[in-house]
């Protein structure tokens, strides 16, 4: 994986340092030491990673549909893979995410005639989307099955000790425990992630040695990606460029552009300071807010996301008779087309005074999730420290909990 920049940026060179630092005292910090078990990949799945597989295993064999119930940090990141690289033989859908009854129907309905296991993630569940959505699937699921196959088709996913905890004792359903001192939106390596892509069918060894080969990166030199990104934006955003755009000309990242949405925004976006993250896919998006991104107000960078073997090989076939005007693409393949017009982009974005920055995995699979998801985190932890915040807290969003809790009377 590799990231660059394109021209000279000012004070970028300056935060160098500071970025190794801050990726270096992270653990000396005494405000840090319950956030910072993902640190470590391989600490992160420690002792649970062959649970996890039989578990996926043994659903993969007896159901075709898991509904994963989780909000935010538990379930983004799993979700970010398998939008991608697609479930191989085993249906997942994603509830517990949204408090719209439509949607919430439009789950159940489909449900219908399917043999279902389901994954809840809940760090203290207490968050109102996936509990209620848990207790009206449970109920759904108990109407179709026994207690005994209740047992094997769920797995609860929450801190030790929490009632969600208890009442998998109570049901004998696996327990599969929140690592406490991992926030949700840095759970990409922890069982919050695992489960599914497992389930999935994909491969979660090549994800897992994609973190670990990120971690050792950033671990063995103080010129990473990590740490040249987070210097770059924060660069960036002392010479006024407010908003991040995370951008990628492969529709397939647009759920990774969420996770890393979560990510930085909530890591990021407190005491009246912040990158605003946004996201686009292009070319699609180019034709929406294109414009504004060449010629409106200059407070927008551009991160692209790029693939430099896209897999598919999609020819345009040559057409004398029609005269459609399309013969200059004779012959040329789509990969060929869609990177022409990423090129393009970049460089009218650049002379249009927007900066911009690139990542460029090799390919979009596992291993590459699993660099990506790493580097982001590394880079987040870093850039927070930078920008002057504490990037594991998210006091902010308990504002509008208060008063839906007040006016739902709990
Ligand atoms: O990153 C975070 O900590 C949050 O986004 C949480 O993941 C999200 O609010 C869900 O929390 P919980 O798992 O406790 O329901």
């Amino acid at each position: 994986m590799q990231f660059e920049h394109f021209g000279p940026v000012d004070g970028m060179q300056a935060l160098m340092a500071p970025a190794a630092e801050c990726w270096r005292s992270l653990s000396d910090n005494p405000q840090y030491q319950d956030v910072l078990g993902w640190l470590d990949c391989r600490k992160a799945t420690e002792g649970y990673v062959q649970a996890v597989l039989d578990k996926a295993a043994q659903w993969r064999a007896m159901a075709d549909t898991l509904v994963v119930v989780g909000v935010g940090g538990s379930n983004q990141a799993a979700r970010g893979v398998i939008d991608a690289l697609g479930s191989r033989g085993m249906n997942i859908v994603w509830a517990g995410n949204t408090l719209s009854a439509y949607e919430l129907n439009k789950t159940l309905k489909a449900l219908e005639g399917h043999s279902v296991v389901m994954h809840v993630i809940a760090k203290n569940f207490e968050t109102l989307e996936p509990g209620s959505h848990y207790r009206v699937l449970r109920h759904w699921m108990e109407q179709r099955y026994t207690k005994e196959e209740m047992a094997d088709r769920v797995v609860l996913t929450g801190t030790e000790g929490s009632r969600l905890h208890e009442m998998a004792i109570e049901r004998g359903h696996l327990f599969l425990p929140f690592p406490k001192p991992v926030g949700g939106r840095y759970t990409a390596f922890t069982v919050v992630g695992l489960l599914p892509i497992a389930a999935a069918g994909l491969d979660v060894g090549a994800y897992l040695q994609g973190g670990l080969d990120a971690q050792k990166e950033i671990n063995s030199s103080p010129d990473n990606a990590a740490f040249r990104y987070a210097a770059w934006r924060n660069a960036q955003l002392q010479r006024g460029f407010d908003v991040e755009m995370l951008v990628s000309f492969e529709p397939r990242f647009e759920r990774l552009g969420r996770w890393w949405r979560q990510l930085f925004g909530e890591s990021e976006g407190k005491d009246g300071k912040g990158i605003y993250p946004a996201c686009a896919i292009y070319s699609e998006d180019l034709h929406s807010i294109g414009q504004y991104v060449q010629a409106g107000k200059r407070f927008l960078a551009e991160t692209f996301l790029s693939v430099k073997d896209d897999g598919a090989d999609v020819p345009v076939p040559e057409d004398k008779e029609s005269r459609d005007g399309f013969d200059y693409l004779d012959g040329s393949d789509f990969t060929f087309i869609n990177k022409a017009a990423e090129a393009a982009t970049l460089q009218a974005h650049e002379a249009g005074g927007v900066p911009c920055a690139r990542f460029s995995v090799d390919r979009c699979d596992e291993y590459a999730f699993g660099q990506l998801y790493y580097t982001f985190m590394a880079a987040c932890a870093v850039s927070g420290q930078l920008l002057g915040v504490n990037p594991f807290d998210q006091e902010g969003v308990e504002a509008y909990k208060r008063s839906m809790f007040a006016i739902l009377g709990k």
